[in-house]
């Protein structure tokens, strides 16, 4: 048997390795075998480890094996960590400082009908293995004292990563689960691997039993494709495998928006990020499409606000927006959500795609330099005119009327005389 703890030194951050350590440690004197599984493996064994930045894992999964449901919290005492959340899947969260570690009962599962959620029962490491989606995620490495680093492959998951290849472990894979073809995407694109033959296959024929799966389980691995350091490769899979367009008709492979999400979403946090995936998604499809696809996925409110406005923005023709002044421009992009102007921007991009990056870059946020105090010390009367005079001295500011503090000062003063002399 193999072993890779050498690899684990250099690829793993030194604060998950040593977690690791002291949940294996933990484990053992439980009397349960701990194993390093799933993504961490991966990334270990393909060099994704701490030097590949947000490609990272930067979790860990570990299986239990022998263990009971008093292990979680025999563990959580020893290592001075804390059980946050518990699942019917045997499995918990242990929070360790500012870590959080997925532990898991080595278990087998059975899918009853496709798409629906797994019956479990605990099994052996091998039935774990066994279980999972793709061979390059099915290995395993034991964090035991006596056995530390020793790796179990039993699905030659090693030697796929090494000749990129993409190889679910039985034919009814992406039946069972359907939320694997769009994670099939997302590590085709990001680990650039191929599908093997019968694996593309069995994805091809299995797409039509998304419809089957709940909103939130497509939301979830969707937006998971969204926070991909470039979503781009995994979107044009998805669309040309018809993934999106069985997720819900309308939607599309926008190739210029996705091509340029990553150098303008990488800033953005990580729910800015998602409703401008959602806003790229959505911008050119109509109303009615769009309460389709907020039924289908079933997203939060700002995810949501995303979608209805990003249709909204996209059904103005570019003509009219291109053609108004900047504070026409401000006047119809104020109110939206940034996500949703930004996604609108990447879609339509040339000289509307450059005005919108413009205003949300420098206007957007641009304030005149006197305040509300300031106007009201000045003579206008404290209430809504305040607030217009404000925004006619934004405006001005945004239509290049005015350039300077002197220059807003001495507007502002016309403004005040005109006030008292009509
Ligand atoms: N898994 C699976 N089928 C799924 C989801 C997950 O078999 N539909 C298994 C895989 O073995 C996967 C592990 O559970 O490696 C953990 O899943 P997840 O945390 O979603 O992904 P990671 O592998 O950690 O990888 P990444 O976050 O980089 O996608």
């Amino acid at each position: 048997m193999e072993n890779v703890a050498d690899l684990m030194a250099p690829r793993l951050m030194p604060e998950l390795l040593s977690a690791a350590h002291a949940v294996g440690q933990a484990a053992e004197s439980a009397g349960v075998q701990p194993f390093l599984v799933g993504g961490s493996v991966r990334d270990v064994l393909a060099d994704c480890g701490a030097t590949a930045g947000s490609e990272a894992s930067f979790d860990l999964d570990i299986a239990l094996c022998g263990a009971g449901f008093e292990t979680f919290d025999r563990i959580a005492g020893v290592t001075a960590g804390r059980i946050s959340r518990r699942s019917q899947f045997v499995t918990a969260k242990l929070q360790l400082g500012d870590l959080q570690i997925d532990l898991a009962m080595a278990r087998a599962e059975e899918y009853p009908t496709p798409g629906s959620l797994p019956v479990v029962r605990p099994g052996t490491l091998h039935e774990d293995l066994a279980r999972r989606d793709f061979s390059i995620n099915a290995m395993a490495v034991s964090l035991g004292s006596d056995s530390w680093g020793d790796l179990v492959d039993l699905h030659d998951g090693v030697a796929d990563l090494q000749e990129r290849r993409l190889r679910i472990l039985h034919e009814k894979s992406f039946r069972d689960d359907p939320t694997r073809i769009l994670r099939a995407a997302r590590y085709s694109s990001r680990l650039q691997l191929v599908p093997a033959v019968e694996t593309l296959d069995s994805l091809l024929a299995s797409v039509r039993f998304i419809d089957l799966v709940s909103p939130a389980r497509v939301r979830n691995e969707l937006v998971r494709v969204f926070l991909e350091t470039d979503p781009s490769g995994a979107m044009e899979l998805l669309s040309h495998w018809g993934v999106l367009q069985a997720i819900h008709p309308c939607l599309g492979f926008q190739a210029d928006a996705w091509g340029r999400f990553a150098t303008e979403a990488n800033w953005l946090p990580t729910h800015a990020r998602t409703s401008l995936g959602y806003a790229i998604l959505s911008c050119g499809i109509s109303e009615s499409d769009a309460k389709g696809l907020i039924t289908r996925l079933n997203p939060g409110a700002s995810e949501r606000r995303s979608i209805e406005e990003a249709v909204k923005l996209g059904r103005i023709p570019t003509p009219e927006l291109v053609g108004s002044s900047n504070s026409g421009l401000a006047r119809v992009l104020d109110p939206l959500s940034e996500p949703a102007v930004l996604g609108v921007a990447l879609v339509r991009g040339g000289e509307l795609g450059c005005r919108i990056s413009y205003y949300l870059r420098y206007h957007r946020k641009l304030r005149p330099h006197l305040t509300g105090d300031d106007l009201i010390r000045m003579g206008v009367p404290k209430g809504p005119a305040v607030g217009e005079f404000l925004k006619r001295l934004r405006e001005s500011w945004l239509d290049d009327e005015i350039s300077s503090t002197s220059e807003e000062l001495a507007l502002a003063e016309s403004l005040i005389r005109g006030l008292s002399e009509s």
